[in-house]
């Protein structure tokens, strides 16, 4: 089983809430077990934990985190660093080698500027193709090809509530009353 933290780096509170939410909607749907953020916000943290109470696992998100220390607390504990932008090396062709590397990886998106000692950090600097476009496509593709589809299938302990998935409709049964 693949340990996977996602590290939001440059998260402005007055213009990226929603995408950063999606950040970490799709850190945790898609198998990530927590999410960090360089910026203090608590409204962000509201969000995803009501998700998480509703929708079940143990994700957790801790904001006002500082990245040096996250990333070299990481690697201390034998993680392994991808840092996602359109100016690394293609996924196609470092993710076997990631895969094959590390259990533990730490996937870091920035939101403006990322700093360069970031490059300079991670053990890979990865493209989802090397054209500009989001760090919710770019993080859902690098977890989805990291984990070879299997998180589509991932059941979510504690849940109140659970889809039962239809052809047609929508059918939501309620595990434990709220
Ligand atoms: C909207 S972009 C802005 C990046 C910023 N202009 C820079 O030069 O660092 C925000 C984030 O999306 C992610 N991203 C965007 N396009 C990407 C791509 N083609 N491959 C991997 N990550 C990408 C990166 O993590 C990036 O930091």
């Amino acid at each position: 089983m693949l340990r996977i933290v996602v590290l939001r780096l440059g998260h402005r509170p007055e213009r990226d809430k929603r995408v950063t939410t999606h950040v970490g909607l799709v850190a945790r749907a898609l198998g990530a077990e927590g999410m960090l953020l360089t910026t203090e916000d608590r409204s962000v943290e509201r969000s995803i934990t009501e998700v998480t109470k509703r929708w079940g696992g143990d994700f957790y998100i801790q904001t006002g985190v500082k990245w040096r220390e996250a990333i070299a607390r990481w690697k201390q504990g034998g993680g392994k660093v991808c840092h996602l932008t359109m100016y690394g090396q293609n996924i196609l062709d470092v993710i076997d080698e990631v895969r094959r590397t590390s259990g533990c990886i730490m996937a870091i998106v920035g939101a403006e500027k990322v700093p360069s000692g970031v490059y300079e950090l991670a053990d890979w600097n990865i493209a989802v193709g090397n054209q500009p476009h989001s760090e919710i496509a770019a993080l859902a593709i690098f977890l989805d090809y990291l984990h070879q589809g299997k998180e589509l299938r991932a059941k979510f302990r504690n849940a109140r509530l659970e889809i039962v998935p239809q052809r047609v409709g929508k059918e939501v049964r309620v595990l434990k009353n709220e």
